[in-house]
């Protein structure tokens, strides 16, 4: 499966791994390549990908896990190892990892030398429907989350199912809240779909990539559609935040999206009040959250250091029904 968003490809296929070096073929003529990853996948996959690539000469950067790689001081070491093992300008960087790295890596791409050729192998979930699909890269500062990057498109996004084999179930729950928050602004055969199930098949896959692309396409630099993803993730950083990040980004929207439903319900703007329910047993039953529901008053006094507070007030995103999300402007919550 092809898709497009703006000027690059979304490959989407089972075992594409596999074609991996002809379709690099296909759009670099030199030899190295620099693969941008962390601890966890260079252990798994260095060989396999050393493998794959038969035709290029691959050099590594790996960085430690986690959210705190989403650092100045990450950038500053990746930057200097790539000029350190002699990347130039019209070398090509890989991606491949979660959106970690993903964001981390695009922001390298997006800056060094002005700006080098990279492509995105998304190897979490969430980085497969998610982060590595919308050009958005960046890292994160002591004030909050993303609040330094860049748009920035990769050549290519080569999404392969098959990571997922090796990706820790508290992982695979984390990108599941993403197609849940899919399900719930734009396809809601998606929501449907974990009312009953929680292992997606790549069909699943694909149609939450397509929220996504269909909604970036409409409004790449987020003036107003592409707001509509950030349903849940308002209160969503507010949490991580609160926690330093130890909590994962999956289970702070989860109860970013039920909060957003709550205060959609009692300001009369969600119509069909079933939704929180529906929406919270969906949340328990993936492990997602837990009760009690953590109660949201404590998380409000971050809200300020939120991307979406603009100089006309906060945007928040609420949903009139499942499929109909809508923002507002200027939302003020009171503890
Ligand atoms: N750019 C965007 O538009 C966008 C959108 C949503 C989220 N994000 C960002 O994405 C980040 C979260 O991404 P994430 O949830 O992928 O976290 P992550 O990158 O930290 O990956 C989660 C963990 O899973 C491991 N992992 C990943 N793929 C694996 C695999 N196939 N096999 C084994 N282990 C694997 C990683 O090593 C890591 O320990 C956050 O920083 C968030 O801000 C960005």
């Amino acid at each position: 499966m092809k898709l497009v968003l703006k000027n690059y490809n979304i490959l989407i296929q089972n075992h594409l791994l596999n074609q991996l070096n002809l379709e690099i073929k296909k759009l670099y003529q030199h030899q190295d390549i620099f693969i941008i990853t962390d601890e966890n996948l260079y252990k798994i996959y260095h060989d396999t990908l050393k493998k794959e690539l038969y035709d290029f000469h691959i050099h590594f950067v790996v960085i430690k896990p986690g959210e705190h790689s989403k650092s100045l001081k990450t950038y500053q070491e990746v930057v200097s190892k790539l000029i350190d093992l002699g990347m130039r300008r019209n070398h090509l960087m890989i991606a491949f990892g979660g959106g970690v790295v993903g964001d981390l890596a695009g922001f390298v791409a997006a800056t060094l030398y002005r700006g080098v050729s990279f492509i995105q192998i998304p190897t979490s979930l969430l980085a497969m429907v998610d982060s590595s699909i919308g050009s958005k890269t960046g890292i994160d500062l002591d004030e909050g989350k993303n609040l330094v990057g860049a748009f920035y498109d990769p050549k290519v996004v080569f999404i392969d199912p098959i990571f997922l084999e090796t990706l820790p179930e508290e992982e695979y729950k984390n990108g599941l809240a993403e197609v849940l928050k899919a399900g719930l602004i734009d396809d809601v055969s998606l929501f449907e779909y974990l009312k009953k199930y929680e292992k997606l098949t790549i069909d699943e896959i694909i149609k939450a990539i397509q929220v996504k692309q269909r909604i970036v396409t409409k409004d790449p630099f987020e003036k107003h559609e592409r707001m509509y993803l950030n349903f849940g993730h308002t209160f969503g950083h507010a949490i991580e935040k609160h926690f330093q990040y130890a909590i994962k980004h999956g289970v702070a929207v989860s109860y970013g999206m039920l909060f957003s439903l709550e205060e959609g319900i009692k300001r009369g703007i969600t119509k069909d009040k079933t939704l929180y329910d529906e929406t919270k047993t969906i949340l328990l039953r993936l492990g997602l959250i837990n009760e009690p529901i953590l109660d949201k008053k404590q998380f409000i006094k971050y809200l300020q250091f939120d991307k979406k507070h603009l100089a006309d007030g906060l945007r928040f995103v609420f949903l009139e029904d499942k499929g109909n999300p809508i923002i507002q402007k200027g939302v003020v919550f009171n503890d």
